[in-house]
């Protein structure tokens, strides 16, 4: 099935090219769970954000070059955050690489296929840039001075430099970083075609952010994947009393989590509620509630089972020094997942608003439904039942909850206004008739028992 843009997906694992990424862990040089994937799967990442990188670049510098100034500005918005992904991937692998000799080979992130491809898109992006540097039409000094964030120009700059000096720290971070497989090519230890493809199998007609959509859900996707291998792992060590060996997986999945949660903010800044738009329908009656690694394994049964093995490693007599570490590493992944959880409210919030706008799976009230699923969870969240002094974290309580959900915030007008908007453009969604007609066709996946 398609539309004006192209095909409309079949299921959010075609729509995130999930093949693509289990194929490039399938074929890592380094078993889940050791140092070396870690670092493979951060590296991995990535050469995803350079591949949307030079997408952005690209398109940037032709739309520096035709006058379109506040088009430009729009991708080095999104180019600035996919920089700060970059950043902060990059602080992950030098704290993994903590661990290692300083002997071992550093890592060759100048080597790589979509460094390579980065590399020229920069060149090309600054050649446009200070080509119009050098034309009457713009005067760089006049905008820096008097210009500011509502200036499509001085947006350009602002980005541009910010851009500049990220790129500088995370080259710099991961050139120091350690390299998980020297003997080995960069592209054979990337598996970088898989990668790729997985950016670049689905492409849409004009100029949108589904690449950069996707891409904010591949890199947590395959993040996630080697964090529950870990847990995995942890879950299996404690019910032999292996903690030393538990709290070193789990440890390393810890490692995981800032990246994974600064995936948000370049979707939850940049996406407007008209880009989310131009998509939308491409997206099908998909929703990343089908996600089998994120919602179903690790927020789910793999969390609740590494609570109750520590319970029952507890309620066994088990007393290795260790084990409070154990209980901080729970600690950490709970945290992880509410505040996830919470930032991730923001994108139903902006991009579908309220009034009872259906989500593409028929959910009644979308924003409603993902708040829902994120105080369903805190009412049966299984490490406050084994520990009662622990408060879920969710922004469900507090002091200013009154007054946001009262009439005189704007929070419930701007939600109803985007609410009434995404309906209007939608109404085979809100109806659900033709395409949309169809029941979901996503059922719950097998259980991952360990
Ligand atoms: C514009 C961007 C997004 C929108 C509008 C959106 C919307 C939604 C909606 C409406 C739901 C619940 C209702 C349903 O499934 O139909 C949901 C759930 C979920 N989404 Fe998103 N989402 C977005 C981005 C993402 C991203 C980037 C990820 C992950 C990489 C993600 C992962 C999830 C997960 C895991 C759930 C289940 C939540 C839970 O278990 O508490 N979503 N999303």
């Amino acid at each position: 099935m398609e539309n004006h843009r192209g095909v409309i997906a079949e299921d959010y694992h075609v729509l995130q090219s999930l093949g693509s990424i289990d194929a490039a862990r399938a074929a890592m040089v380094a078993g889940p769970g050791t140092d070396e994937a870690l670092l493979i799967g951060l590296y991995q990442s990535v050469e995803i954000g350079l591949h949307n990188l030079v997408q952005l670049l690209d398109r940037a510098a032709v739309h520096l070059r035709d006058g379109e100034v506040a088009a430009a500005a729009t991708e080095l918005h999104w180019v600035r955050g996919f920089h700060r992904v970059l950043v902060r991937l990059s602080l992950a692998a030098r704290r993994v690489s903590g661990g290692w000799d300083a002997e071992v080979p550093r890592w060759t992130v100048d080597g790589t296929p979509a460094f390579a491809e980065f590399r020229g898109a920069l060149g090309r992006f600054d050649r446009e840039l200070t080509a119009l540097a050098d034309r009457p039409e713009v005067d760089l000094g006049a905008v820096i001075a008097h210009r500011s964030l509502d200036d499509a120009w001085f947006g350009v700059l602002h980005c541009a430099r910010i851009a500049n000096h990220d790129a500088r720290v995370w080259s710099a971070n991961l050139s120091a970083s350690a390299h998980p497989a020297p003997e080995q090519p960069p592209d054979r230890v990337l598996v970088s075609d898989s990668i790729r493809h997985a950016v670049f199998e689905h492409q849409l007609r004009g100029d949108t952010y589904f690449t950069q959509f996707r891409a904010l859900h591949q890199i947590p996707e395959l993040l996630i994947r080697e964090i529950n291998d870990r847990v995995e792992i942890a879950i299996r060590r404690i019910r032999t009393g292996e903690i030393v060996a538990a709290v070193d997986a789990l440890d390393g999945a810890g490692e995981l989590f800032d990246p994974i949660e600064a995936c948000l903010p370049p979707l939850v800044d940049n996406l407007s509620t008209r880009d989310y738009h131009q998509i939308r329908e491409n997206l099908g009656l998909t929703s990343g509630s089908h996600s089998v690694s994120i919602r179903f394994e690790l927020f789910t049964e793999l969390y609740e089972q590494l609570i109750d093995a520590i319970r029952q490693y507890g309620d066994a007599g088990g007393a290795d020094p260790l084990a409070r570490r154990l209980h901080r590493n729970v600690r950490d992944l709970q945290v992880f997942i509410f505040s996830w959880r919470d930032m991730h409210l923001h994108l139903p919030r902006n991009n579908l608003g309220g009034m009872e706008t259906k989500s593409l799976t028929g959910a009644r009230d979308a924003v409603g439904t993902v708040r829902k699923m994120r105080d369903n969870a805190a009412s049966n969240d299984p490490l406050a039942r084994v520990d009662k002094r622990l408060p879920v974290p969710t922004s469900l309580a507090g002091p200013l909850v009154e007054y946001l959900d009262g009439p005189e915030s704007s929070d419930g007008l701007l939600l109803s206004v985007t609410g009434k908007v995404t309906q209007a453009n939608f109404r085979d969604v809100q109806e659900r008739t033709n395409f949309f007609a169809q029941p979901c066709p996503f059922s719950r996946p097998q259980r991952r028992v360990v």
